[in-house]
């Protein structure tokens, strides 16, 4: 600490001067030039202890000396402020730089991707189920043909055995197929669980098919089976036309034309009126020009399923259904190729949200 020099002593007042200006210069920071300010003109600061050696005077030397502080204190007080106001704005850039973001700079951010919408379509399918009372049931997709024909009243000689473009399982004699329906389900469901039943069975079947716009050899169905002591045809109509309801809106109109299944009698298909024409186009192409689109099979449980499963035909009926997702997909989102359900593109199912 330099010493608090006379205040009538020039050349040791520009002395002080001058290294003030020089510890104030050399303060690289905020904290540093408070340090400098303490150190020359503080309570016990240089400058300020030479001051007060101005009333130490003789009476008329004191005007002098108070003109001689007077002049290194002006410069001392202009230095301080010039630096303070420098390092502030140094403090207030690098504090900038500090909190900069650049935007162009390639982003950390994970893609978090999204459900399948065939997945996610048979959970809704399978809660409009639930909401109804029924239960959820699965079966195996490496099925024993027993289940897959001939518990459904397919004969062994049966031509809907070819008509369903069967895959096969080696070795030759082994029994078993890649299941071509959800159907096989109805018989495992009446064999394990009995009678009554309500069951839903959305799952995965497979069929020699070519992968095209409206075919692909893997797909999904979503089966239903009801058996109870006083269905009617009626019920049959009822629930298809709430699940209908329940997938394409209050607006959707259904039909059911005459058809045949082994396993029910009588069988129908069901129809929706077509969701591009709505019936009003000859020319549609979505619907062919006949104003319905094909959605899934449906009929009364042939006697001859529930006599192969345990259950006495005089006493109950059923009625069943095996309704396609891809086509249900399709309408209910106007997608019109299926070979986009089954790429796999993220991009795809994106636009179906990322539900969990
Ligand atoms: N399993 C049939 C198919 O894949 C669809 C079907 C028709 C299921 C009638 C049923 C039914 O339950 O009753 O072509």
């Amino acid at each position: 600490m330099l010493e608090p020099v006379s205040p009538l002593d020039q050349t040791a007042l520009d002395a002080l001067g001058t290294a003030a200006l020089a510890a104030i210069a050399e303060a690289s920071d905020l904290d540093s030039l408070a340090q400098v300010r303490r150190d020359w003109t503080g309570d016990q600061g240089v400058i300020t202890l030479v001051n007060r050696r101005i009333k130490e005077l003789p009476a008329a030397d004191r005007a002098q000396g108070g003109k001689n502080v007077g002049a290194v204190k002006q410069q001392v007080f202009a230095a301080l402020g010039e630096r303070q106001a420098a390092l502030e704005a140094k403090a207030a850039k690098l504090r900038l730089a500090a909190e900069s973001v650049d935007v162009t700079l390639p982003t950390d951010r994970q893609p978090i991707g999204a459900r399948q919408p065939l997945e996610l379509l048979q959970e809704r399918i399978a809660d409009v189920f639930t909401a109804m009372g029924w239960t959820i049931a699965e079966g195996p997709e490496l099925e024993a043909e027993w289940y897959n024909f001939d518990a459904l009243n397919f004969g062994p000689d049966h031509p809907a055995r070819q008509m369903q473009d069967t895959f096969f399982v080696d070795p030759p004699g082994s029994n078993l197929v890649l299941r071509t329906h959800t159907s096989p389900v109805q018989a495992r469901v009446l064999l394990t669980q009995g009678v009554p039943c309500y069951v839903a069975v959305p799952g995965k079947t497979f069929r020699t098919d070519e992968l095209d716009a409206t075919h692909t050899p893997v797909f999904h169905q979503v089966e239903g089976l009801a058996v109870d002591r006083s269905l009617t045809m009626a019920h049959l109509r009822g629930t298809l036309d709430h699940l209908a309801r329940a997938m394409f809106g209050e607006g959707a109109v259904t039909r059911l034309r005459p058809s045949f299944f082994p396993f029910t009698e009588p069988s129908a298909e069901m129809d929706l009126l077509c969701f591009v024409c709505r019936g009003q186009d000859s020319t549609c192409r979505t619907c062919g020009g006949s104003g319905w689109i094909e959605w899934g099979g449906c009929g009364m449980v042939d006697p001859n399923v529930l006599v192969a499963t345990g259950v006495d035909p005089t006493e109950y009926q059923g009625f069943a259904f095996g309704m396609g997702i891809e086509r249900t997909l399709m309408f209910r989102n106007g997608v019109a190729d299926m070979r986009e359900m089954v790429e796999g593109d993220v991009r795809f199912s994106l636009n179906y949200g990322v539900t969990v």
